[in-house]
């Protein structure tokens, strides 16, 4: 064996191999026994489990013995055999043990079990190392690689929208600003606005809230393509459901009309729900036991059941109706709260819900209007515990009334001449949607704050990691 080579423990966990030298890297979990024996729980982030190493002390230095402490990072070699104990299939029979890093009790702030989640994220450097973030990190990791597998099987091509933009995809202004002006002394215009020609980029530029523009650009011409980056807003909620930068899947198909958009979406979610069924079992069965005892029954019953599809409308009555006292008001031309999306998730229905052609009010420019004149085709995925999971329309196909939308929202038409050209030019009905990915991440873990499940979150006065 290398000198280099090591074993994944999941693998170790998981073969039928017996009798053969392993070696092992990880950090120590936990460290027990007595004068002669010594038993290391050892974990390398490949497993919620861990591997038992099992140290004859007579046999080695007993000063290294007594630097392995939790929160120590081993190598060690040994024979893999079956395990006598009933915890674990197998175990380590160490031969030599080398410490890479100590980790002094006195000071290691993961050295007791237990600790709140509002306690981790003020370390969030350190808490990839616990159970509860190993298993959210390699949910997320397995989500995001389905994602992909999900769309490249279906013929969809991955279209990289940029970070930096000069439009406002969502019209609700919350962006970031980027800038490379000195603030400290901001060129002025004769009318005393910010010179942003002076700026990197002769004009202003934001961080994107939406990767959809651009999407739409790329299913204009390859009928189907997806986005999946880093999107930011500035808006100050400081809500369990809201980040100011979390990751949004975009996909943007040509020749869709709202029916098939929400065919794809709910077959997108099931697929994403079964498919980590299936392969994160035990970080699953893990976080179902600790966190959420109804989460795996709750990930089964969405995978199988046939989502709901309501008008707007109807949900509105559903909700005045209802006789529930809500926080915020329920009326029609209102925008649904959490609230009011969980209701008629979680009580009224009891599975998830799509709801359609909103008030075109409440709703992005880009929107196809109905023949209505007052709705639009929007449709929100609606999910227990979640609320809006997606948000996505058929869009606005024809030039006209584009342009009558633009104006009449107040959108500036010279910053928009590149999007309307696709309307000018073989412009063809398509619809998409946007997923968000830690609203995924919340419900398929069973969370319960969106901070939990992404690994740096920024939040309001939070950029600390
Ligand atoms: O509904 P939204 O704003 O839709 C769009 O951005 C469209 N351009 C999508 C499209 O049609 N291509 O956002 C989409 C989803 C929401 O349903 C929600 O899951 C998530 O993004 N989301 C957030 N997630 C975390 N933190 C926030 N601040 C979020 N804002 C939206
Ligand atoms: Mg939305």
């Amino acid at each position: 064996m290398r000198q280099n080579s090591r074993a994944r423990i999941a693998e170790l966990l998981r073969g039928d191999e017996r009798n053969i030298d392993v070696t092992v890297k990880g950090w120590v979990r936990t460290k027990r026994g007595n004068n002669n024996v010594s038993f290391i729980a050892l974990n390398d982030g490949s497993t919620i489990h861990n591997i038992q190493v099992v140290v004859d002390v007579a046999h080695f230095d007993q000063e290294l013995l007594k630097n392995i402490s939790t929160g120590a990072c081993l190598r060690v070699d040994g024979r893999l055999v079956e395990s006598l104990g009933s915890g674990q299939p197998v175990e380590i029979q160490a031969s030599a043990i080398e410490i890479y890093g100590t980790a002094d009790p006195a000071t290691y702030p993961l050295q007791k079990k237990g600790h709140s989640l509002e306690f981790l994220r003020d370390i969030a450097h350190l808490r990839p190392r616990t159970n509860t973030f190993g298993a959210v990190l390699r949910i997320r990791h397995a989500l995001a690689f389905a994602i992909h597998k999900y769309f490249n099987d279906r013929g969809f091509y991955y279209l990289h929208a940029p970070l930096i933009t000069a439009s406002d995809a969502e019209g609700a202004g919350a962006m970031f600003t980027v800038t490379t002006l000195d603030l400290a002394d901001v060129p002025r215009t004769e009318g005393g606005e910010v010179d942003f020609g002076q700026d990197f980029f002769g004009k202003h530029t934001s961080l994107t809230v939406s990767g959809q523009l651009e999407s739409e650009l790329g299913a204009l011409a390859l009928s189907q393509v997806y986005t999946f980056g880093p999107t930011f807003r500035a808006e100050n909620s400081n809500t369990p459901r809201h980040l100011a930068e979390f990751w949004m899947i975009e996909p943007e198909m040509a020749f869709y009309e709202l029916e098939d958009n929400m065919d794809l979406a709910e077959d997108f979610l099931k697929f994403l729900i079964g498919y980590a069924l299936e392969h994160c079992a035990d970080d699953l069965q893990f976080l179902n036991d600790m966190f959420d005892k109804e989460l795996i029954e709750r990930l089964k019953a969405v995978a199988e059941c046939d989502f709901v599809r309501l008008d707007y409308t109807e949900g509105i009555r559903i909700l005045e109706a209802s006789g529930h006292k809500f926080e915020f008001p329920v009326g029609w031309g209102l925008d649904l709260q959490s609230e009011h999306e969980r209701y008629l998730v979680e009580k009224h229905f009891q599975r998830p819900v799509i709801l359609v052609n909103y008030p075109k009010e409440i709703k992005a420019f880009y929107m196809k209007l109905n023949s209505d004149g007052k709705t639009v085709r929007a449709m929100d995925v609606l999910f227990p515990k979640i609320g809006e999971i997606i948000g996505g329309s058929e869009r606005e196909a024809d030039y006209d009334t584009l342009r009558g939308k633009i104006a009449e929202m107040n959108i500036d038409e010279k910053d928009m001449w590149w999007y309307l050209d696709t309307r000018r030019w073989g412009t063809a009905p398509h619809s998409g949607f946007g997923l968000g990915f830690e609203r995924l991440v919340l419900f398929v873990t069973g969370m319960s704050n969106i901070r939990d499940v992404i690994p740096f979150p920024r939040t309001p006065k939070n950029a600390e990691f």
